[in-house]
C-alpha cells in the first residue's frame, strides 16, 4: 500500500467511533503509563504506529504533547482518529497517515513512538467484533512486533524514546535482543494481567500456549488471561526510569 496523508476524515467517515475500532485494555494500561511520564510527553513530537481509534493520541494531546503524528493501515481507523482530535481540539497538532508501518514516516524521527500492535500469536482470522487486523500477529506474534523494533531507531530523535504494549507470551527476551542489535534497550514498567476471550484462545497457535500455559498464560476453566507489559525502549546508556 503507498503511504497517503489523509487531511479530512474519508467522506463515508462515521461520526462515532466504530464498535471495532473501541479501545482495550492494552490502551487503558498504555494511557495510564503515559500519564505517569507527562514529563516526558509535554512539548513532544509524538508517533503512534497503528493509531486505531486516535484515543491514544488524544491522551498524548490531553498531556502536552506538541505534534501528534498517526499511522494506521485501516481507512476507518483513519478518520476515527482525525475526527477524535479535531473534536478535542487537537486538528492543528495533528496528522495522520494511511500506509503501513514506517513507510508513512521514512526518514523522519520522533521525541516518543507509541504502539499498541496487533501481536496475539494467531492468524490472519476474524474475531467477532474486531477487524482482522486488530490482533492478530501471525503463528509467533511477532509479524509486525520484529518489524517494529527493527525500524525503531530510525525514527526516534537522539534522547527518543518509545512505550508499546507487550504480550509476555510472544516473548519479552526476544524483543531485547532484538533491539540490542540497533543500540536500544528495554525495561518493563507496568505488568498486568488481560483477559483472553474465548474466540482469541481458540484461534491462539497451539505451541505458544503449549509452552506458556502456566508461565505466562493462565487457564482456569474456560478462563484464561495472559501476562502483558507496558514497555520503555531507549537508546543504551540513557536512564531507563
Ligand atoms: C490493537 S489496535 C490498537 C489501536 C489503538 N492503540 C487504540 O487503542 O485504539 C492495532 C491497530 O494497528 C493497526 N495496524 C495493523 N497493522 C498495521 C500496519 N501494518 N501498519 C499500521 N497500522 C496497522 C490496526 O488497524 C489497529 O488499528
Amino acid at each position: 500500500m503507498k503511504p497517503r496523508l489523509v487531511r479530512e476524515p474519508l467522506p463515508e467517515a462515521v461520526a462515532e467511533t466504530p464498535a471495532a475500532l473501541q479501545p482495550s485494555e492494552y490502551t487503558a494500561a498504555l494511557i495510564q503509563v503515559l500519564q505517569a511520564r507527562r514529563d516526558c510527553v509535554r512539548g513532544a513530537s509524538v508517533l503512534e504506529v497503528g493509531s486505531g481509534s486516535g484515543v491514544v493520541l488524544a491522551a498524548l494531546g490531553a498531556l502536552g504533547a506538541a505534534q501528534l503524528c498517526g499511522i494506521d493501515i485501516e481507512e476507518d481507523a483513519v478518520s476515527s482518529g482525525m475526527l477524535l482530535l479535531a473534536e478535542l481540539g487537537h486538528s492543528e497538532a495533528a496528522e495522520f497517515y494511511l500506509g503501513d508501518m514506517w513507510l508513512p514516516v521514512a526518514g523522519r524521527r520522533f521525541d516518543m513512538v507509541v504502539a499498541n500492535l496487533p501481536h496475539f500469536p494467531m492468524e490472519r482470522a476474524d474475531v467477532p467484533g474486531r477487524l482482522p487486523t486488530w490482533s492478530a500477529g501471525g503463528a509467533s506474534g511477532r509479524a509486525l512486533l520484529d518489524p517494529f523494533l527493527e525500524g525503531l531507531d530510525g525514527h526516534l530523535g537522539e534522547d527518543g524514546r518509545a512505550f508499546i504494549t507487550h504480550n509476555a507470551f510472544v516473548g519479552l527476551e526476544r524483543s531485547r535482543v532484538v533491539l540490542a542489535r540497533s543500540g536500544l534497550e528495554m525495561r518493563s514498567v507496568l505488568k498486568t494481567l488481560v483477559y483472553i476471550s474465548p474466540e482469541k484462545r481458540e484461534r491462539m497457535t497451539n505451541a505458544v500456549m503449549r509452552i506458556e500455559d502456566g508461565c505466562t498464560i493462565h487457564c482456569y476453566g474456560p478462563y484464561a488471561f495472559g501476562e502483558m507489559h507496558v514497555v520503555e525502549i531507549a537508546r543504551a546508556g540513557q536512564s531507563l526510569r
